[in-house]
């Protein structure tokens, strides 16, 4: 399916469906899709708490048990879902290339370059830190690499770097979204991970100045929006709030059973703050500042006491402590079956995003290519935009 078919189709389903992705469980008791898919809120309410985190982390699966009850809703897996791009086995390695780097990131920084072709122009490494993958390119592809970064300690550590590995790499310390001179035509531009407008402004920029090449990497899509997402592409009908760019990135699956725990209880606990408010202040949600996560660690009685004086309500008594961190474990409960729903969609959103960007870069000539440079469990931002001019 060409890249701007894709995207026509998921901007008309993911509009169809908003009622189902848009809505925040933790905000909102229960979304309006609860009174109109009664059916599929028993399915919910009645899994066993083992299913739910699984459907939490898993789209497809997720998508399957929405479909069993709205079944044009699997209409929207074939456009979530991407096809890999083909690696290369990297030429020119010295094996001790990756020093200081640990073993995940580094097996992302080479599923990256594996995935992305040499094409003979020198190369602009954007927000690249310490220059690893610059490093790495400047080797593999015996290409000159200018790596720009706005940290100047990153920088001085990369310098250092490249010249322990002999490579053709230089640094320039300066701010991405500002920097006048970068990137520039004829170039090949590589971003790996860089957040938000970071990346969009190497797209639109890059785009207008003639860079020859790009490879990039999106992640942390909502860094940069203020309310609304402000979409480089034309024609597309979906508006998505900065809250909608966030769930293209939310991630629920915690590794370790102690962070679950956590996790947890953090959600819980919140829950039984705003439960609290909404007992002594009316019943709708407001946004809270973040929670020191000391507070977390302390008693129930603490947490909420500390929560009730920041936010300038009475402080509870005993009994209204007991009471609300009982409601917050029954809502921390129900809140994570509802966000299966949402969470369904994750993919989708991201998806959409991408192509925003290589729409953008389709319209002003270039050549793109929307694939993963590798699987899930080694990064989820693992989307990887290819453009070459034609
Ligand atoms: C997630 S890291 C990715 C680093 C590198 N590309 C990698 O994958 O290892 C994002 C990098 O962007 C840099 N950065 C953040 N804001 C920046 C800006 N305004 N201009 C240039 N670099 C920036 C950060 O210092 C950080 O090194």
């Amino acid at each position: 399916m060409r890249l701007i078919e894709r995207q026509q189709e998921l901007d008309a389903s993911l509009l169809d469906f908003r009622d189902l992705w848009h809505p925040q469980p933790f905000r909102e008791n229960r979304p309006s899709w609860c009174e109109r898919w009664p059916a599929l809120l028993d399915e919910l309410l009645s899994l066993p708490e083992d299913d739910v985190s699984h459907l939490n982390d898993d789209v497809a699966q997720g998508l399957s048990l929405l479909a069993k009850h709205i079944p044009a809703v699997a209409n929207m897996a074939p456009l979530a879902s991407l096809p890999a791009r083909a690696s290369v086995v990297l030429p020119n390695l010295a094996t001790n290339w990756a020093w200081e780097i640990p073993g995940r990131k580094q097996q992302q920084i080479e599923a990256f370059a594996s995935a992305a072709s040499p094409s003979g122009q020198p190369v602009l490494d954007w927000c690249g830190g310490k220059g690893h993958l610059g490093r790495l390119l400047a080797q593999a592809w015996d290409a000159p690499v200018h790596t720009l970064e706005i940290d100047v300690g990153l920088c001085e550590a990369g310098v250092g770097l490249a010249r322990r590995a002999r490579v053709n790499q230089k640094f320039v310390a300066s701010d991405a979204l500002t920097v006048a001179e970068w990137p520039q035509a004829g170039q090949h531009a590589v971003a790996l991970h860089a957040c938000g407008e970071l990346h969009r402004r190497l797209i639109r920029d890059g785009a207008e100045k003639g860079v020859g090449r790009f490879d990039v990497a999106p992640c942390c899509y909502y860094r940069g929006v203020a309310d609304v997402y402000q979409p480089l592409s034309s024609n597309m009908r979906l508006a998505l709030t900065r809250d909608d760019t966030r769930l293209a990135v939310t991630e629920t699956v915690t590794s370790a059973p102690r962070e679950t725990r956590l996790r947890d209880r953090g959600i819980a606990w919140k829950l039984g703050f705003d439960a609290y408010r909404r007992a002594v202040s009316g019943d709708a949600y407001r946004s809270f500042k973040p929670v020191p996560d000391a507070w977390l660690r302390a008693e129930f009685s603490d947490f909420l006491t500390k929560m009730a004086d920041r936010e300038g309500l009475p402080l509870p008594s005993e009994s209204a402590v007991a009471t609300f961190e009982r409601e917050g474990w029954l809502r921390r409960d129900e809140v994570m079956r509802l966000s299966i729903v949402r969470h369904a969609f994750r993919r989708a959103i991201e998806v959409w995003l991408s192509l925003d960007l290589c729409c953008y870069l389709a319209d002003r000539g270039y050549v793109v290519e929307l694939g993963s440079f590798c699987q899930r469990q080694l990064t989820p931002r693992n989307l990887l935009i290819s453009a070459r001019l034609a």
